[in-house]
């Protein structure tokens, strides 16, 4: 059945909402804050790096299934018939205890709280603490409004797979009606659907985040354990992935997880925990072991400039959080230069996503317009981000702008040999000298 749906924000998870809401059928009404976001919305023009998204959108947009307004409130003027359901897709940054700040949610609630249509559903899919659910219908104090816990399992860079093939939707909700409403909405896609309460729904995104982030610490860890014992992480993590209850995924060893997500989510399901009395140690531990990977990555490009960071010139591959997007928060990239850079190190960086005139990347990084403008007199290389292109580098053209000879591979993404072909050192992660027994 084809419903009359809201959307509040247009970022990743909005925006994709909203277009894969509309290419499943249903009418969608997007709101942003951003006047000229809307704008450019409303010409079809998506500023955000997400396959597909694009032409989701441009789609909705030409068949007249997807508009935009700015300010929540208009999304209930410019529906005829009324909106059945609005889901909250704004952001939760980390508050300065480390929970989650509700802000931007509460100031939503506050200004469509009397504008909702009669039996209208408000669906969170923001990923917020155990309990917000609730307090949202006290905010609402609307007898004819549920609220619905319908976190989202969106990946940057395959957010539209995600969405359109998921593995699992989950509606949480204290009133059954509701529940089964939001549900109906995803009933093309064909996925199994948890039908739960609201806590644990809420609950659930945190726990697969922080499992996920855990996994890597886990990873990163036995990467570490690898150079130091004379072990290979690749075969390693191969074997454990063959393993059907350990699964391949997310066993690549890295310079730390990072993003707009993992990261604020640990310390956020740390801080729930801690306020419940709880001492989540394993949590603790992701986190700290998360921190060292900075520290490690830091500690190899001093020993390759002489055991001291004070005038090392080192170029960077690599800034977004992962290959496939174009998002700097919380990324590791900017972590490790901001670090090399307060040892006295200058990092000069080339990303394929981040442009030279970006403003304010971080002070001592310098935006080149070419891998082998990030090279130039570098005593060291180091690859921070998997962009598929860094694979078919010429690299000879960047050992003749290159100080020294070693390139750091913090992802294993590179092939050594071709680079010996270059004259180049490749170090990789989590890979020792092997010693007879
Ligand atoms: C993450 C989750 O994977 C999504 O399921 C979730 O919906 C989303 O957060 C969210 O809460 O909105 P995302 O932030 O896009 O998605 O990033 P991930 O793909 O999870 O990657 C996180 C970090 O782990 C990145 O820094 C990435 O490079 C790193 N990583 C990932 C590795 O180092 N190794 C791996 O094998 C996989």
């Amino acid at each position: 059945m084809i419903r009359q749906i809201a959307i509040v924000g247009t970022g990743y998870v909005g925006l994709t909402t909203g277009a894969c809401l509309a290419s499943l059928g249903h009418n969608v009404v997007c709101a942003d804050v951003d006047v000229e976001k809307v704008e450019q919305l409303r010409r079809a023009e998506v500023d955000i790096l997400e396959p597909g998204l694009p032409e989701l959108v441009a789609e909705g947009v030409a068949v007249g299934r997807l508009t935009f307004v700015v300010g929540a409130k208009r999304v209930f003027r410019a529906s005829r018939p009324p909106i059945e359901a609005i889901f909250l897709c704004v952001p939760t940054p980390t508050g300065p205890d480390g929970a989650a700040d509700l802000t931007a949610i509460e100031s939503v609630i506050g200004e469509i709280r009397e504008v909702l249509p009669q039996g209208c559903i408000v669906v969170n899919k923001s990923t917020v603490p155990v309990g917000t659910a609730a307090r949202m219908e006290r905010l609402l104090a609307r007898k004819d409004i549920s609220v619905v816990a319908n976190p989202e399992f969106l990946s940057e860079g395959t957010a539209v797979r995600n969405f359109l093939y998921p593995e699992r939707i989950v509606v949480g909700a204290s009133n059954q009606h509701a529940a089964e409403g939001i549900a109906a909405l995803y009933a093309k896609l064909g996925a199994p659907i948890v039908l739960t309460d609201t806590h644990s729904a809420e609950l659930g995104k945190y726990a697969a985040n922080c499992f996920l982030a855990m996994k890597l610490s886990y990873v990163n860890a036995i990467a570490e354990l690898c150079e130091r014992v004379g072990a290979n992480v690749t075969d390693v993590t191969g074997s454990m992935g063959l393993d059907s209850r350990i699964g391949p995924a997310f066993l690549q060893p890295g310079p730390g997880w990072g993003g707009p997500c993992l990261p604020k989510d640990a310390r956020a399901l740390l801080q729930l925990a801690s306020g419940m009395d709880l001492e989540f140690s394993l949590l603790e531990a992701t986190i700290t072991t998360n921190e060292r990977q900075f520290a490690r990555i830091v500690e190899k490009v001093r020993l390759a400039h002489g055991g001291t960071l004070a005038g090392a010139r080192v170029g960077f591959l690599g800034l977004t959080f992962k290959a496939g997007t174009g998002d700097l928060r919380s990324s590791p990239a900017l972590t490790v230069a901001q670090r090399l850079a307060a040892g006295g190190a200058v990092v000069q960086a080339y990303d394929p996503q981040v442009p030279v005139e970006k403003p304010g990347v971080t002070t001592g990084v310098r935006i080149t317009s070419s891998p082998e403008a990030a090279a130039k007199n570098a005593s060291v290389l180091v690859l921070l981000t998997e962009w598929p292109e860094f694979r078919k580098l010429d690299w000879p053209a960047i050992a003749r702008q290159l100080d020294g000879k070693l390139v750091i591979d913090t992802r294993n993404h590179l092939d050594p040999e071709e680079l010996a072909q270059a004259g180049l050192t490749w170090q990789g992660v989590g890979f020792g000298q092997a010693t007879a027994c």
